[in-house]
């Protein structure tokens, strides 16, 4: 049974792949040991039924060194501190890790395996140990679109994502709901009023948000009745970080031989943990709509195709429907205006869990069974 290292696993996304796992009795099949960067001596938690002692320092090198595997999800900033001690010690383990810091490096597989298992089989056998979640926006995509991807049919992709707020992080998701709860307190007796004028409603609600009460230590500005359209770093090229991972992780987990562009625009909205993506995709060639849909659904068992049906894309293609769910549905399907090969798609994730737990799980279920 391998020994199985878990950094980072009361964090958000943590407790999530905690639950996961729980759920998946991951833990029957591992010896798992707990890693904490400020409680190490406490008691280590008992997911899955199991006692596993004390939590152990994060920080400790020989500890980490004696793992068969480490699976972290504390953040890029341990991430750099630690991984290259940890080689540079001569450990030769498997690391799976949900932080961005490593993704783009040579030897590191970004990890979707209902989308890239050959790339991720083929890495294994080429003796590969680092193993990175993706972008939630590009894993959630290839999740939905796997089936155009996986017969080669997209010659590009435009997208406008809606990215909600926990993918900032746990703060920010508390942030976004005091400041709808402000702005709703603000006007609560106007609201219970029929009779009320909603532009004087709509007025009040719009001066609170500008006069700089609302919290914003996390956003920078109101999320609560707004948006911001921009997430990450901003690039020299004018694009964010994020939209700049669009095309270079999706490429790389795909392991294309000609770089399939992938751009757009990332926005952040005031949906909770599931993010969607509206896209147009330009074909390679006119394919008929019942047989893309066919494609996508076949792909894997957790998509599923949402027919372009008013009712039924209301109740089933939001972040509402989807959150707390491993679905990621597509729909919107339709070609558009500019020609055959042009096709509207729109899908929904949640991303916590195909977004960040998820596959991190299953790299490790990869490892030991
Ligand atoms: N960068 C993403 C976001 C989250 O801010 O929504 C994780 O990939």
């Amino acid at each position: 049974m391998k020994t199985v290292g878990l950094v980072g696993w009361r964090g958000m996304v943590g407790s999530v792949l905690m639950q996961r796992m729980s759920e998946e009795r991951d833990f029957d099949a591992i010896r798992p040991v707990f890693f904490s960067t400020s409680q190490h001596g406490q008691a280590a938690p008992a997911f899955g039924g199991q006692s596993a002692g004390a939590l152990q320092d994060a920080f400790d090198i020989e500890a980490l060194k004696a793992l068969d595997i480490i699976i972290t999800c504390q953040g890029g900033d341990y991430t750099s501190d630690i991984y290259p001690k940890l080689r540079a010690a001569g450990w030769n383990g498997y690391w799976i890790d949900a932080a961005s810091t490593l993704r783009m490096k040579d030897d590191a597989i970004i990890i979707l395996d209902p989308v890239n298992h050959k790339v991720i089989h083929d890495g294994l056998n080429s003796g590969i140990k680092t193993f990175v979640g993706g972008n939630c926006t590009v894993s959630l995509m290839l999740m939905s679109l796997g089936g155009l991807f996986e017969n080669n049919l997209i010659e590009w992709a435009s997208v406008a994502t809606y990215q909600a707020a926990s993918g900032g992080g746990a703060r920010h998701m508390r942030e976004l709901l005091t400041q709808m709860g402000m702005l709703h307190n603000h006007v609560a007796k106007e609201l219970q009023d029929p009779a009320s004028a909603i532009l004087d409603i709509e007025r009040k609600v719009t001066e609170l948000s500008r006069t700089g009460v609302l919290p914003t230590d996390n956003f920078g500005v109101p999320l609560a009745g707004s948006l911001i359209p921009w997430i990450d770093k901003q690039l020299e090229n004018g694009q964010t970080r994020e939209e700049w991972k669009g095309q270079a992780e999706t490429n790389k987990i795909l392991r294309t031989s000609s770089v399939i562009p992938v751009d757009g625009l990332c926005v952040r909205v005031g949906a909770l943990r599931c993010h969607s993506q509206a896209f147009t995709l330009k074909l390679k060639k006119d394919v008929p709509l019942a047989e893309i849909e066919q494609m996508l659904a076949s792909h894997n068992e957790w998509v599923k195709v949402v027919p372009n049906d008013r009712e039924i894309s209301m109740r089933e293609l939001t972040p509402a429907a989807v959150t707390g769910t491993l679905h990621t549905p597509v729909g919107r399907l339709r070609k558009l205006n500019m020609g055959p090969e042009y096709l509207s798609a729109f899908t929904v994730g949640d991303q916590l869990l195909w977004g960040a737990a998820e596959p991190l799980r299953r790299m490790l279920r990869l490892l030991i069974d």
